[in-house]
C-alpha cells in the first residue's frame, strides 16, 4: 500500500499508525471502473501474477513512478525488492513497469 505516496508493507503496518494520513491500496488505482496505466501494462505485458504478489508489486511500482516517472531498470528492481514472488523470474513484472513508464525495450 501507499501511505502519503510512500510504499509500505500493509501486513506490518498498524492501522492507528496511519491515522490522518492518505492510505491507498491496489483497489484505489482504478478510476471510475477503468484500470490505471500501470495496471494495463501489467495486464498487457503479462506482469500480473497471483493475488498474493501482484497487489504489492503494483503499489511498489506506483510509488516508484510517482517520484520517478522514467526509472532505469535497476531502480525498478530496487523499488520492487521488498516484494517476493516464488513463481517467476520477475522479468515480466519489470517489463510491465517499464511499459507503464514508457522506458525499456
Ligand atoms: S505469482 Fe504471486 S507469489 Fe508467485
Amino acid at each position: 500500500m501507499l501511505i502519503d505516496d510512500q510504499p509500505r508493507l500493509a501486513c506490518s503496518t498498524l492501522a492507528h499508525s496511519v491515522a490522518g494520513r492518505r492510505v491507498e491500496t491496489v483497489e484505489g488505482l482504478a478510476t471510475e471502473g477503468n484500470i490505471s496505466r500501470l495496471q494495463r501494462a501489467f495486464h498487457e505485458k503479462l506482469g500480473a501474477q497471483c493475488g498474493f504478489c501482484t497487489p504489492g508489486m503494483l503499489m511498489a511500482a506506483e510509488g516508484l513512478l510517482r517520484k520517478n516517472p522514467h526509472p532505469e531498470r535497476d531502480e525498478i528492481r530496487a523499488a520492487l525488492a521488498g516484494n517476493l514472488c516464488r513463481c517467476t523470474g520477475y522479468v515480466k513484472i519489470i517489463e510491465s513497469v517499464e511499459a507503464a513508464a514508457g522506458v525499456g525495450a
